[in-house]
């Protein structure tokens, strides 16, 4: 979904005028005539749930409670879900994890000046720096697998050790490696290239509302999440814990940031379904849960 789609359907769902519309989507008269004929639906459904929504944060919680819990999926003996989901493409390979060579940075310090930060200089990322970010982030130091499980460990926590979360990366400048799309596999630690499309990173910029530390980020981190890893195992309540999974990978690209000269800027209003579109998710096996952008700090 691009801009004017969802400006489109925001404004009429709220009972704008055909002017207003016009207006505040940025559409001319063909466009939305073409909306109109075509979003008909869509509109009557975003109207039809239109109570649900209203409620769904105080459900959400309600319903997510213990006492809603049923046996899991794991407890039933239901087949484990793997641990990563790869995907296919070319391959490329990152500076090995124990040959990173990063500043000493306090932590105290990393703690300290720590801010949102959305203005970056022009200065690429290295391929050390970019690496560094990862095995923050989202690297697996560890893979246990057999028939009845299989879980991955990181520097981050996760519930359960579930980690449901795949990072892919919209790299724009990151020495040595091509602009595009990318996978990060957690294991292998390398990048598998999706997309290399110029088109690709104006579509993630639409998608995160057009907010200027995408465009000018060296590098934007997405974070999807794939729920039934956590699912299998808590529930609905696993969905809880997605979100909460999602915070510590944040802050941890927030403080290995910090610790190459960089600063970054976590995103949460971005246009779902466009998110999805760009990164090819369907959605509801897997979404996008997270975005950071990340650029070097103007001296
Ligand atoms: C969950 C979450 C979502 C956020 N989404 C956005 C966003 O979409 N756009 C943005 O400019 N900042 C976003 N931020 C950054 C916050 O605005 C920022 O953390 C806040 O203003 C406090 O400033 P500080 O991080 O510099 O301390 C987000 C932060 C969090 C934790």
């Amino acid at each position: 979904m691009d801009m004017k789609t969802f400006g489109y359907l925001y404004y009429k769902a709220r009972g704008y005028s055909r002017e207003d519309i016009l207006k505040e989507a940025e559409i001319d008269d063909e466009e939305y005539d073409f909306f109109e004929k075509n979003l008909k639906e869509v509109i009557e459904e975003i109207e039809a749930l239109r109570p649900q929504a209203d409620n769904i944060g105080i459900d959400f919680v309600r319903l997510t409670r213990y006492i809603y819990e049923r046996e899991s999926d794991q407890t039933l003996g239901i087949s484990r879900p793997d641990a990563v989901k790869v995907r296919a493409g070319e391959i490329v390979s990152l500076p090995a994890v124990g040959k990173i060579n990063m500043p000493d940075i306090h932590l105290y310090k990393a703690i300290e000046q720590r801010r949102s930060l959305r203005d970056y200089s022009d200065q690429a990322l290295t391929m050390d720096e970019l690496s560094f970010l990862l095995w923050c982030s989202s690297w697996a130091k560890d893979f246990r697998s057999n028939e009845k499980n299989e879980i991955t460990l990181r520097n981050v926590p996760s519930a359960g050790a579930r980690h449901p979360l795949e990072t892919y990366l919209d790299i724009r400048r990151v020495e040595g490696i091509r602009p595009g799309l990318y996978y990060y596999h957690p294991i292998k630690h390398c990048l598998v290239l999706l997309d290399n499309a110029p088109e690709k990173a104006d579509q993630i910029f639409e998608a995160c509302l057009r907010q200027g530390m995408v465009a000018s980020a060296a590098v934007n981190f997405i974070i999807s999440a794939v729920p039934y890893r956590t699912a299998w195992r808590y529930g609905q309540r696993g969905y809880r814990y997605l979100y909460l999974d999602a915070g510590h990978v944040g802050q941890n690209i927030h403080l290995a940031s910090e610790a190459i000269g960089a600063g970054a800027c976590m995103i949460g209003a971005y246009l779902d379904e466009a998110m999805n579109e760009a990164l090819s998710l369907d959605g509801t096996e897997e979404f996008v849960i997270y975005i950071a952008s990340i650029g070097k700090k103007k001296n």
